[in-house]
């Protein structure tokens, strides 16, 4: 049987700060392995093992440094909650969660809020550690309150002209320095106006989000407005963008093929209803595919994978959709079957149309495998001389379907397998 592997969380506040069980664990273990900074707050004489420090690339690293010192007791060393954006899970997911035994220290999370009085469980947070800063968008909504964990010293001031370029420039902003060390410090300031002097690079930034008067309102549900879009009129608009998501249907943790992506708004509104919610936009115009990166940027999903290319020919190695949304290419050769094919028992297919050549090939689809075929037709008042008439936007035929076990196990699919992430 494999040996346990002790997994020990520790704080700026280093041996002082370690609960007793935490502090015998580390003394008995034969073999200390952890981030430089981290190994020096062990005081030799208490702690006499061995002491390793990761390589850099860490991951690669963890099955052979682990494998090496198989049958000894061995502690590694986490910043604060292991498991909370720390090496904890690559731990797990590398030698399996029961072989860990695990200590956790307060998080940057906890200390945050407790020195701000905010309840955890109501505040969101957003890494930028090796992440993108765009997917901060997504979370910064009137009155919400955020914390981010910075990536080091010039976070704060990227998250500040962020914030301002999105009109939440009155945001109050604060900075929490060094949480639970004696350096500890905490600077006060606004999106606007952010902190002149250089910042601790060990900080975590809490934003008390505020619009500034007049600034565009985006709401959290699908159907933003078309004004929220860079676009170039190939655009699914926002009342059938809406209806279209709500036949997609996403769930957490899903992924959407969206084929044909145009200015990229569907594939970005199944992303913005859940952080955990992946896409893949298909795009053959190489300067579409490029304004699709912008607005899934500007809308806070800056990990939407953009492919440049045409379908069915693109589709050729993705990772297998929970939903296939078809906004372009319908008539192309093989597209349908290629799309179908990739689907799994439970998966959806939504396609648009609004070319009667298309409309035919979703009725003939609609015959063999159901679902529901409806016409959406949406109007909009617009003023008549001195009065008020209807402009019709020109109908789209929506194909729905949700494929069963039996024409799943009837599919030989090229596509295996799920969980890229792009
Ligand atoms: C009506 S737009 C889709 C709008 C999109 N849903 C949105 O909201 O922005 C159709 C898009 O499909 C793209 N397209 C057409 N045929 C394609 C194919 N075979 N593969 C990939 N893209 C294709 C076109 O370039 C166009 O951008």
């Amino acid at each position: 049987m494999s040996s346990v592997i002790s997994v020990v969380g520790i704080g700026a506040d280093g041996w002082n700060g370690l609960s007793a069980a935490a502090r015998d664990t580390l003394s008995a273990a034969e073999v200390l392995i952890g981030g430089p900074r981290q190994l020096d707050l062990l005081p030799p004489d208490a702690c006499p093992g061995e002491r390793l420090a990761w390589p850099s690339p860490l991951r690669p690293a963890v099955p052979g440094l682990l494998a090496a010192h198989e049958g000894r007791r061995v502690a590694v060393l986490a910043s604060g909650d292991p498991l909370f954006y720390g090496i904890g899970r690559t731990l797990a997911e590398t030698v399996g969660p029961d072989r860990l035994h695990v200590l956790p220290h307060p998080s940057s999370v906890s200390y945050a809020c407790a020195r701000l009085g905010w309840a955890v469980e109501e505040t969101e947070t957003v890494s930028l550690v090796g992440r993108p800063l765009a997917s901060l968008v997504a979370a910064v909504h009137d009155g919400r309150r955020v914390l981010v964990l910075s990536a080091g010293a010039d976070t704060p001031g990227a998250v500040a002209e962020l914030l301002r370029s999105h009109g939440f420039g009155p945001s109050r902003l604060r900075i929490l320095e060094q949480l639970g060390a004696d350096r500890e410090r905490i600077l006060d300031a606004t999106a606007d106006n952010p902190p002149p002097g250089p910042v601790d690079p060990l900080n975590v930034i809490a934003l008390d989000c505020v619009r500034a008067p007049g600034a565009p309102r985006l709401g959290a549900a699908p159907g933003l407005p078309d004004e929220a879009y860079e676009h170039d009129g190939q655009l699914t608009k926002r009342h059938v963008r809406a209806a279209t998501l709500a036949a997609l249907a996403p769930a957490p943790g899903e992924l959407l093929w969206d084929i044909g992506g145009g200015s990229g708004s569907i594939g970005i509104e199944w992303m913005r209803t859940h952080r955990s919610c992946r896409a893949v936009a298909v795009e053959r115009d190489a300067a579409r595919a490029a304004r699709i990166v912008r607005n899934a940027d500007a809308l806070g999903v800056p990990a939407l994978r953009v492919v440049t290319a045409a379908a069915p020919a693109g589709l050729a190695g993705l990772p297998r959709p929970d939903a296939v949304f078809i906004g372009g290419g319908l008539t192309a050769p093989g597209l349908l079957d290629a799309c179908w094919e990739a689907l799994a028992e439970g998966g959806r297919l939504v396609a648009n149309t609004v070319t009667l050549e298309s409309e035919a090939l979703l009725a003939e689809r609609y015959r063999r495998h159901g679902g529901e075929l409806i016409r959406l037709a949406v109007a909009h008042a617009v003023p008549v001389g001195g009065f008020t008439g209807w402009r019709q936007a020109m109908p789209v035929t929506q194909w729905s379907v949700v494929k069963t076990a039996a024409e799943a196990s009837a599919t030989t699919t090229s596509v295996t397998g799920t969980g890229d992430r792009g």
